[in-house]
């Protein structure tokens, strides 16, 4: 029955160790006015509030539709829920008249040269990301979220995440479908000037004042080629990444956090030049070149049209500046060797909205 906070300076979801299980919902908004969009943020904002904190589910009567799913029983826990709410570059047309507000690298995501985007597949007025120790819990908040707001928000696409049981329990990095730890050179949550530095928007960027405490979200679809990937030999794949599949250590080093010491192997004898790691996170300007936190998650549909496991991952992180963060990783990361193994074919760009306090709603600063 653990309750993740909802409230705060920032909004939980992005520093918060990453739960089990995770759903991203984009939507997109019906309001035509700024009046109709605060009430779908005020009432977004109070289911939240009370998914997040559990209790009593509402009390039924029998000539109504049940006013809860009742996938959770009678009493609703809160399970670890937290329900992280960002807003695409289509909020800011001029539907709603905040052409002014939009945070300013926020745009629609256009494709790098190894991605076939499907529009169906992307973007989106908003996006919530739900994350919670439980699938039925975080099925049960987006279902609760759909049924109050049947005239309000659209469902546009929707990803089911996971994470490795075993990880999130031990607080170790999870490994993802490739079968490698995938998080270890992530910024140190916990180190508040970090996350200022690196994650949250404040003073330092030029934002709208709105914006501050928020972070720019970028999330990828990323279908994986695993039957060839399992075809792979094992030396090739640890090339591919730069580390060793089973320690996740730096290639050349023995222990997981190891420094992979790039200055004392310029040529890449070790961490060949073009590896994962090494392209995403070069080193030159002492640490965090790749200045986002990652937080992704894996996930699994069915087959694809030509028989193929559909599984890959839901690439996300989250900085406070979209070009210095995602746009120059991927950009440094165009043409590498893992390309052959992934296919971008979803996602977009959001921003995540600064936290609430006190009674306030989630994005009351953007409409005020
Ligand atoms: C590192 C997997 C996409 C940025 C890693 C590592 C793995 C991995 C296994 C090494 C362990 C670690 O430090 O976490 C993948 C897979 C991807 C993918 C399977 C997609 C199919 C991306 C994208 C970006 C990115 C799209 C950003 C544009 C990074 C960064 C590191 C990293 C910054 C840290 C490197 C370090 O500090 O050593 N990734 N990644 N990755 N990846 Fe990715």
């Amino acid at each position: 029955q653990q309750v993740v906070p909802y409230r705060g300076q920032h909004q939980a979801g992005i520093t918060t160790p990453a739960a089990q299980e995770a759903i991203f919902i984009a939507f997109d908004v019906l309001a035509r006015d700024r009046q109709g969009l605060q009430a779908t943020l005020q009432l977004l904002t109070e289911r939240i509030a009370f998914l997040t904190q559990g209790g009593p589910a509402p009390v039924d009567h029998p000539k109504m539709p049940p006013p809860d799913s009742g996938l959770l029983g009678s009493n609703i826990s809160a399970d670890g829920l937290s329900i992280t709410v960002a807003v695409g570059a289509s909020l800011f047309d001029q539907r709603f008249g905040l052409q002014a507000q939009r945070p300013r690298q926020l745009s629609q995501m256009q494709a790098f040269a190894n991605d076939a985007l499907d529009a169906a597949w992307c973007d989106g007025d908003l996006l919530l990301q739900c994350c919670a120790h439980s699938r039925e819990t975080v099925i049960h908040a987006v279902r609760d979220i759909i049924k109050h707001c049947p005239d309000k928000l659209a469902a546009r696409w929707k990803m089911d995440g996971f994470l490795p049981a075993g990880a999130v329990r031990h607080s170790s990095t999870p490994i993802n479908l490739f079968g490698f730890k995938d998080g270890t050179g992530n910024p140190d949550t916990a180190d508040s000037a970090q996350m200022n530095a690196l994650v949250w928007v404040d003073d330092k960027d030029q934002e709208p004042a709105w914006a501050k405490g928020g972070s720019y979200v970028a999330i990828r679809l990323i279908r994986f080629t695993l039957e060839q990937w399992d075809r792979t030999p094992l030396g090739e794949q640890q090339g591919i990444f730069g580390r060793d599949k089973a320690s996740g250590a730096p290639l050349g080093k023995t222990h997981e956090f190891d420094d992979p010491g790039f200055a004392a192997d310029p040529h890449g004898q070790q961490v060949p030049l073009d590896s994962h790691m090494r392209r995403a996170e070069p080193r030159q300007h002492g640490r965090h070149d790749a200045r986002l936190l990652r937080r992704s998650y894996s996930y699994s549909l069915g087959l694809t049209k030509s028989g193929q496991l559909d599984m890959g991952l839901v690439f996300i992180c989250f900085q406070s500046n979209l070009q210095t963060g995602f746009i120059a990783t991927q950009h440094r990361l165009d043409g590498e060797p893992l390309e052959e193994y992934i296919k971008p074919f979803g996602g977009g760009y959001f921003f995540a909205l600064p936290g609430v306090s006190g009674s306030d709603y989630l994005g009351a600063g953007l409409l005020q």
